[in-house]
């Protein structure tokens, strides 16, 4: 036994750089000091939530998807699907006007933002973005050993007049246009003087677009440093799916397909995302419901006293009367409705609420009427 123990002369240096897993040894100093990203609860008990915490849509996705995966043919998947998703890219660029080597497609679009961080931001060089704004950014920054520059956005949540100048020397720069958890948008002319003033990338992340006025698709063709971030989670009800995707130049997209996975968008989603992008009237009648309950849910809660963010999205982001906000979602999950709060001096005011069907929708009105 003392045998052994002699054969361990490294054990107490060991145990001292232990963390209480016992792994802080192994990892690099910035994955070690970093906080990993915190998504939205997903409740383990399927039934009885109305669960209306993470923005995903509540209505099915297009016949036409549910036609794709029923007519898979499982032998297909002994094979690796095609690594450049000729099919896919080609059905998103005919949507937009674009050709196929204007378009990258990954695994949901937060592999298209970890792609864009890994191909521009460098160890100990800047990106920047807003504040609040989507919470994995900073977290991309990290596990990139980056300085995340996060600058903050105005009290009524727009865009600061001093955003160009605070932003100068970085690398990229994130926007989340509608902006998440807000949901307001920012003015196109601001964004594209940027656009064109700016040196670096500028990565316009349009998860949200589909439930908005206008987007930048257009600003892709007159800027080569600009980058479309889009998402079938959202306005396609295709989350589980796991599909986003980015438009830009030709010599940025074929930059970025150096670093992608090889394989990053399995058979599946290449065949079923492919027939979701083709009905575009299922699209157009979903935002339609959505765009519509936003309205009168935000203007419910008005009339309730909240102060509500005109949303661009398919959620909103709404302070109740007294600014409660974290009381009120622990009410609301009391009463089995869930809803995101975020703490924090910008955001622990407000609670985001995504847009329901008009029954979820008329169900969290009814509570919260009890309540105020
Ligand atoms: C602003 C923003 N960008 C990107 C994403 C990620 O979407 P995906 O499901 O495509 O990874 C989200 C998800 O909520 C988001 O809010």
């Amino acid at each position: 036994m003392a045998c052994v123990l002699q054969t361990l002369p490294c054990r107490k240096t060991v145990s001292l750089q232990r963390d209480k897993l016992g792994m802080q040894k192994y990892f690099r100093d910035a994955i070690d000091k970093m906080e990993g990203y915190a998504p939205g609860e997903q409740p383990r008990r399927a039934g009885g939530w109305i669960k209306l915490n993470t923005n995903e849509n509540p209505y099915p996705p297009s016949p036409m998807a549910a036609k794709a995966l029923n007519e898979a043919d499982p032998a297909a998947l002994r094979l690796y699907p095609d690594p450049e998703c000729r099919e896919l890219r080609k059905a998103i660029a005919g949507v937009y006007g674009l050709r196929m080597e204007n378009v990258l497609v990954g695994n949901g679009s937060d592999d298209i933002l970890t792609i864009a961080t890994r191909c521009f931001v460098g160890e100990g060089e800047t990106l920047s973005t807003l504040e609040p704004s989507y919470s994995l950014y900073p977290v991309l920054a990290a596990i990139q050993g980056a300085e995340c520059r996060a600058v903050p956005l105005e009290k009524d949540f727009s865009l600061p007049a001093d955003f160009a100048k605070n932003v100068s020397g970085s690398r990229m720069v994130f926007l989340a246009r509608p902006n998440a958890p807000t949901g307001n948008s920012f003015p196109k002319d601001d964004v594209s003087k940027f656009c064109a003033d700016f040196p670096g990338i500028v990565l316009i992340d349009e998860a949200y677009a589909d439930f908005a006025d206008d987007n930048c698709i257009d600003l892709v063709s007159e800027h080569l440093n600009v980058l479309i971030c889009r998402t079938l989670s959202k306005s396609y009800s295709l989350a589980g799916l796991r599909l986003g995707f980015a438009l830009g130049s030709e010599g940025l997209v074929s930059g970025m397909m150096k670093v992608k996975d090889s394989y990053n968008v399995g058979l599946l989603p290449q065949l079923i995302a492919t027939a979701a992008l083709g009905d575009r009237e299922y699209l157009a009648e979903g935002v339609m419901k959505i765009r519509g309950t936003r309205e009168s849910l935000s203007s419910a809660l008005s009339g309730l006293g909240f102060d509500v963010v005109p949303s661009q999205a398919n959620f909103i982001f709404a302070s109740p009367p007294g600014g409660e906000a974290e009381k009120l979602y622990r009410d609301l999950k009391d009463s089995g409705i869930l809803v995101r709060y975020f703490p924090g001096p910008a955001t622990g005011r407000f609670v985001r609420i995504s847009i329901g069907t008009g029954e979820q929708t008329r169900d969290l009105l009814a509570t919260i009427q009890k309540m105020f």
